[in-house]
């Protein structure tokens, strides 16, 4: 007979921003007359590029005509984008990622969840704690992270790696020796980053113990500070222990287009198997490629109009980002992030926890955010918003939260 993966029924509730659009639906049924800004759930607002736009119109026109109709993509990405990620990317920061080392996705959800596919059922798991649900979720399905402990709001056999305002938001290196680690900087949800001084150190650790570590760069774009590292590569030994997942979402506007990648390096592998085969091999079985139409797409936000209108939008959200911290900080807030990344992380006001917060600026300010404790049990007592807004609905936001 058959039976489910009881693995998700072990999950707890929904996944968070789920939760949050049912609560904001029923609050909206309940007041049609209210208009609601979102600060919530990191979507941008910005068009995509006008470099962007007509390469999308080319290549549809490409797909009309007979003798330039594509099929299927190429395992692994078109060329002509694998090429201009290695040389625009990864060759100005003076690492050396050839082309096949790059796998293109339908964006860094897809891959930062599938990549677990690749690891032993066994694998000892490590997270920051707050973190991007997707990691956990994606593990725990795979009946890896253990039972979740409803009182603790932990799963029982996963590594968490608290950071918290005590450690300035940047995990310690874990007690028990993890044999996976997921690291994201910028980080969703802190905003924090780690100098590329302490990126090392953990490069260095996961290669003493032999663990590996998926390296999340989704919001690469937003780093402005000169220490901080763009890539995990430009760490001595980083091939030897890591992978590399990118998205096009967050620096030109892909959310809705869909478009990412994965680097894996040759160096890379564990017992004799590399893992960039083991990668190649799954997206060989369950993957049919991201469309030429969006991959071309991508190619053009490599050129020199394209990178010049992807500055011009990091800019516009990062103004938002400067708005909204130093608004909040003014009013005697305690606020991080947002420096280099779209997010802005506060502490709730004393007394208030993360979805008390999250329900009194709902329905008194009418302003959605992120409860910190939907990210994990060290996210209780913050709150996330974020700068994807418009520069107006993020100004009248500030406004309405002043009026609180
Ligand atoms: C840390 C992190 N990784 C990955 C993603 C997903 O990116 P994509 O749109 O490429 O799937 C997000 C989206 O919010 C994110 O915050």
């Amino acid at each position: 007979m058959f039976s489910v993966n009881i693995n998700f029924l072990r999950l707890p509730g929904n996944y968070l921003f789920s939760t949050i659009a049912g609560k904001v639906n029923e609050y909206k049924q309940a007041n049609p007359d209210k208009s609601l800004i979102s600060l919530g759930i990191g979507d941008v607002t910005r068009p995509l590029p006008p470099a962007v736009i007509s390469a999308l119109h080319s290549a549809v026109d490409e797909m009309a005509d007979a003798s330039t109709f594509k099929g299927y993509a190429p395992d692994g990405g078109y060329a002509f984008l694998r090429e201009a990620i290695s040389k625009k990317d990864y060759a100005p920061k003076g690492v050396d990622i050839s082309p096949d080392e790059i796998f293109v996705g339908d964006g860094a959800k897809s891959d930062s969840g599938n990549i677990q596919e690749i690891f032993s059922p066994n694998a000892k798991i490590a997270v920051t704690d707050p973190v991007y649900p997707v990691y956990v979720d994606s593990n725990a399905i795979a009946g890896r992270v253990g039972f979740f402990d409803e009182i603790e709001e932990k799963w029982d056999n996963l590594i968490y790696m608290p950071c918290t305002a005590d450690n300035c938001f940047a995990p310690q290196l874990p007690g028990d020796k993890p044999d996976v680690i997921y690291l994201c900087f910028p980080n969703n949800p802190t905003g924090s980053t780690i100098p590329k001084s302490e990126l090392q150190e953990w490069v260095d650790y996961a290669n003493t113990i032999g663990a590996l570590i998926i390296y999340d760069a989704a919001y690469e774009a937003y780093i402005s500070s000169e220490n901080v590292a763009h890539s995990i590569f430009e760490c001595e030994g980083a091939k030897t222990c890591a992978i590399e997942i990118r998205s096009f979402s967050k620096n030109a506007g892909f959310t809705g287009t869909r478009l990412g990648f994965t680097v894996i390096p040759k160096e890379l592998e564990y017992n004799g198997v590399k893992l960039r085969d083991l990668w190649a091999r799954r997206q060989g079985t369950k993957f049919n490629g991201a469309p030429y139409i969006i991959q071309k797409a991508g190619e053009a936000v490599y050129s020199d109009q394209g990178q010049k209108e992807v500055r011009e939008l990091v800019e516009y959200y990062m103004e938002n980002a400067r708005l909204i911290r130093e608004t909040l900080d003014g009013m005697g807030y305690t606020v991080s992030g947002g420096i280099d990344a779209p997010y802005i992380w506060m502490k709730t006001p004393e007394g208030v926890d993360s979805w008390g917060f999250f329900d009194r600026l709902l329905t008194e300010a009418n302003v959605v955010g992120t409860p910190g404790s939907g990210f994990g049990p060290s996210g209780e007592g913050y709150f996330r918003l974020t700068a994807f807004g418009t520069h107006e609905n993020t100004k009248e936001a500030l406004e309405r939260i002043k009026r609180l």
